[in-house]
């Protein structure tokens, strides 16, 4: 496991001579290295780039691609698109959230479940539909998902 010190001393050696149009690329490496985008990188990009931490903030919301907080080894991604919705997607959404404990957009404090909504993807006519990392999950009920949180955690304890 990398500490938290090297990925610091990473990121301020991949900053050097960086300038403001080179933001996104810098994001992505703070990504890479920290699993999401840490308050206190944020504030050490701010500084070097010399540029508003707000920058910073508002270029993180525009791309969703970019966490501002550290995301599970498992994330489950619930379709809320009108198909998926239609047949219940919120019970299997509130479902998970009972189960793990966390609402969409946290991680489990053991850092092993995130949860979020997604659009449609693609896969409308299979809904309800979610995505565990990159495991397609079909017409599932509400009932399915005990079994899918067991699972999951076979996988973790293999
Ligand atoms: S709405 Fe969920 S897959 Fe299309």
């Amino acid at each position: 496991m990398i500490t938290t010190d090297v990925k610091q001393e990473k990121l301020t050696q991949f900053i050097k001579g960086k300038k403001e149009e080179d933001l996104i690329e810098i994001l992505h490496f703070t990504q890479d290295i920290y699993n999401y985008i840490p308050r206190e990188a944020a504030v050490q990009i701010a500084k070097e780039l010399k540029i508003p931490l707000s920058k910073i903030y508002s270029v993180n919301t525009f791309y969703s691609r970019f966490n501002l907080y550290p995301k599970g080894k498992y994330c489950i991604s619930v379709c809320m698109g009108t198909a998926c919705y239609v047949k219940g997607a919120e019970s299997i959404l509130n479902k998970f959230s009972d189960m793990l404990g966390i609402k969409v957009g946290e991680t489990t404090e053991d850092l092993l479940f995130s949860m979020e909504d997604t659009r449609c993807v693609g896969e409308c006519a299979d809904a309800p539909v979610i995505i565990v990392n990159n495991i397609v999950y079909r017409n599932v009920k509400v009932s399915d998902v005990p079994n899918i949180l067991a699972d999951i955690g076979e996988d973790i304890h293999e």
